[in-house]
Order: structure tokens, then C-alpha cells, then sequence
């Protein structure tokens, strides 16, 4: 079985989001998402998403290509991540292109997937303010 995972905070899930993540899926038999905690973004990425981690969590898991959801609480996890969940592919979307090419000291396949353009949870919520 081929594990495949990701990381992310997934905040107003949107069709950027789901095409990210059915890409992922294709990549092998098992999707895994770290999911950033509600504390990792406000102390490490310095924003506050509008759903709660649990209302993400729980809008991921009926997302179909989304097999396990483990929670992203610091940026170095991915190391052991990878490592304790056998993953063989890292998956991340290219604004985070050669951020985490370190990883494949760890024998994973580091893939950074194009974004869909023209949306973004930021864009979103900027939008919906104008209204
Ligand atoms: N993603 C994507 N295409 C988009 C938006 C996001 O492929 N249009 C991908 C990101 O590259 C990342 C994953 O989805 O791998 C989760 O991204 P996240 O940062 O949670 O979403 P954004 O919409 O980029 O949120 P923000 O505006 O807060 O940065």
C-alpha cells in the first residue's frame, strides 16, 4: 500500500482544496492530512482560521480522497510523521515549492503539486468583507 500525506489548515474548504487533495490521493492507496492546530496557527503562522480545528477536521473527513486526519501542531513533526506513518510520498502545493525537500533524506517522494489558481481561504474571506 502506497501512504501518501500532507499537511495543511484547510480553513472554508474550497474547490482549491479538493483538487489539492484528490490530486494527493492519486498519488498512492492512502491519503493522510496533518491538519495545523488551532495553537499552531496562531503562534507559529500567525492566523486564526475561522472553524475551529474539530469543525475542520470534520468537514476533511467527509471529504473522500481523505483517509486519516492526525493533527499538525509544529513545523518539524514531519520527520518523525513520516517515519511513524510509513509514508512513501510528501505531498505540498507549490507555494511551498524546495521548502521540504529535507524530507527526502527520509527515502520519501517529495511532491510539489501547481495550486489552482484564483482561490485561496484569505481571498475568501476578503471578499466576503466587501459585501
Ligand atoms: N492549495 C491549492 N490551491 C489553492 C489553495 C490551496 O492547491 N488555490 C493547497 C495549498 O498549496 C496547500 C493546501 O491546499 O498544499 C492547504 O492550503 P491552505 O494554506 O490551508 O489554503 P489556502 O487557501 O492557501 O489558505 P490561506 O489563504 O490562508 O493561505
Amino acid at each position: 500500500m502506497k501512504r501518501v500525506i500532507t499537511y495543511g489548515t484547510f480553513d472554508l474548504l474550497h474547490y482549491g482544496h479538493i483538487y489539492l487533495l484528490k490530486r494527493a490521493r492519486e498519488l498512492g492507496d492512502h491519503l493522510i492530512v496533518g491538519l495545523s492546530t488551532d495553537e499552531f496557527n496562531s503562534v507559529e503562522k500567525g492566523k486564526k482560521s475561522y472553524f475551529t480545528y474539530e469543525e475542520r477536521r470534520e468537514l476533511l473527513m467527509g471529504v473522500r480522497y481523505v483517509d486519516q486526519i492526525i493533527p499538525e501542531t509544529c513545523w518539524k513533526q514531519k520527520r518523525e510523521d513520516v517515519r511513524r506513518y510509513h509514508c512513501d510520498v510528501f505531498v505540498m502545493g507549490d507555494d511551498w515549492q524546495g521548502k521540504f525537500d529535507y524530507l527526502k533524506d527520509e527515502g520519501v517522494e517529495v511532491i510539489y503539486l501547481p495550486r489552482t489558481p484564483e482561490i485561496s481561504t484569505t481571498m475568501i474571506k476578503e471578499e466576503l468583507t466587501e459585501l
